[in-house]
């Protein structure tokens, strides 16, 4: 089987190409397709590079003739590629809507037109916008705060458009926020991994108490493939894992990990339109046999190695 990985050499989607040509029978092709914005690095794929299941095509998915001859000759096509940090999105939305709405209208289109057999579109859960009590399934309005979330929102309902116009198979994860190697310095984890390793206070937006839901991303990895191998045409899936903690308390158990005082933190002014809590009821994945297998603490723990490890990839 042949697969299209647009943002590949990106945090989740390298994390992904990793996935398939270790772990993934039947796998015979991997392209790469990634427009490399500064969130893209090669080293993310470097020891496959000897692989010859594993090709890299520097490509917009804007750049529809480019798409359309890569695109050509594969079975699966799993949809990374965006922007995706939602405070550059606050300064300036534009490549937001460009690459993660028509973007991903590109990848429906040169999809069909391909033949494709099956479209995994990976979004996330800020789509729901802020869940204040409870969790939410997959039936659950949009409501998006973010430019990030309001672009990623339109792009899955493109991809349900898709399915209901053209009867095309894309199937759409929505996720919690991940965590891993790779991921580039700007989000969170690695900000405090960072920020402590300097022994300097961690930003931290409001009064800290804002929630989120985390996984592993090779857990997300996993979940997507079962997406893929298990889920039904056209279908939407949460990935969740219940593990759920303000960003206070993300600090403090990534500061008990690295033996580091709690209290290095330095509270900032909030995020514009900054979502207090998301929380997602990740039944539907789990009846398709899905179970986060990295515990959260082991799970930062590997990731804090990781980093410290490999200053060369991030400083
Ligand atoms: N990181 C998370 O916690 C999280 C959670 C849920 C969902 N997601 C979604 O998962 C996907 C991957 O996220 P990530 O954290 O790995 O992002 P990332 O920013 O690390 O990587 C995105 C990749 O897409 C590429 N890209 C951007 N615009 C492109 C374009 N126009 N054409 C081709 N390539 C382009 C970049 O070069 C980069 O390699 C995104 O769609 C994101 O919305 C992320």
């Amino acid at each position: 089987m042949r697969y299209f990985v647009t943002g590949g050499a990106g945090f989740i989607g390298s994390n992904y190409v990793e996935h398939l040509l270790r772990n993934v029978q039947g796998v015979t092709g991997v392209t790469i397709y990634d427009k490399f914005t500064y969130a893209a690095n090669p080293k993310n794929y470097s020891e496959f590079s000897n692989d010859p299941r594993l090709s890299v095509v520097k490509g917009d998915i804007c750049d529809v003739p480019t798409l359309e001859s890569s695109i050509a000759k594969h079975d699966f096509v799993i949809h990374f590629a965006a922007e995706s940090h939602v405070d550059r999105s606050i300064e300036n939305g534009s490549a937001f809507v460009t690459s993660n709405v028509l973007g991903t209208y590109n990848i429906l289109e040169a999809s069909r037109n391909a033949g494709i057999k099956t479209i995994v579109h990976v979004s996330t859960d800020e789509v729901y916008g802020s869940i204040h009590e409870g969790s939410v399934n997959e039936e659950y309005p949009l409501f998006p705060n973010s430019p990030y979330s309001a672009s990623k929102a339109g792009s899955d309902l493109l991809a349900r458009s898709y399915v209901k116009t053209y009867g095309l198979d894309v199937r759409t994860t929505r996720s919690c926020n991940n965590y891993g190697k790779y991921q580039y310095p700007e989000k969170l984890v690695p900000v405090i991994i960072r920020k402590l390793s300097y022994k300097l206070p961690v930003p931290v937006y409001g009064d800290g108490t804002n929630v989120r839901e985390w996984i592993h991303v090779q857990d997300n990895c996993r979940a997507i493939q079962l997406v893929l191998e298990e889920g039904s045409a056209g279908a939407t899936y949460n990935i969740g894992t219940g593990q759920r903690v303000s960003n206070l308390e993300l600090i403090q158990r990534i500061s008990s990990i690295m033996g580091m005082e709690s209290d290095l933190v330095e509270l900032v002014s909030d995020r514009l339109g900054h979502d207090f809590r998301y929380a997602l009821d990740s039944s539907s994945i789990a009846n398709l046999g899905f179970e986060p297998k990295i515990d959260f603490d082991f799970g930062l723990k590997l990731t804090i190695d990781w980093y410290l490890n490999n200053n060369s990839w991030w400083v």
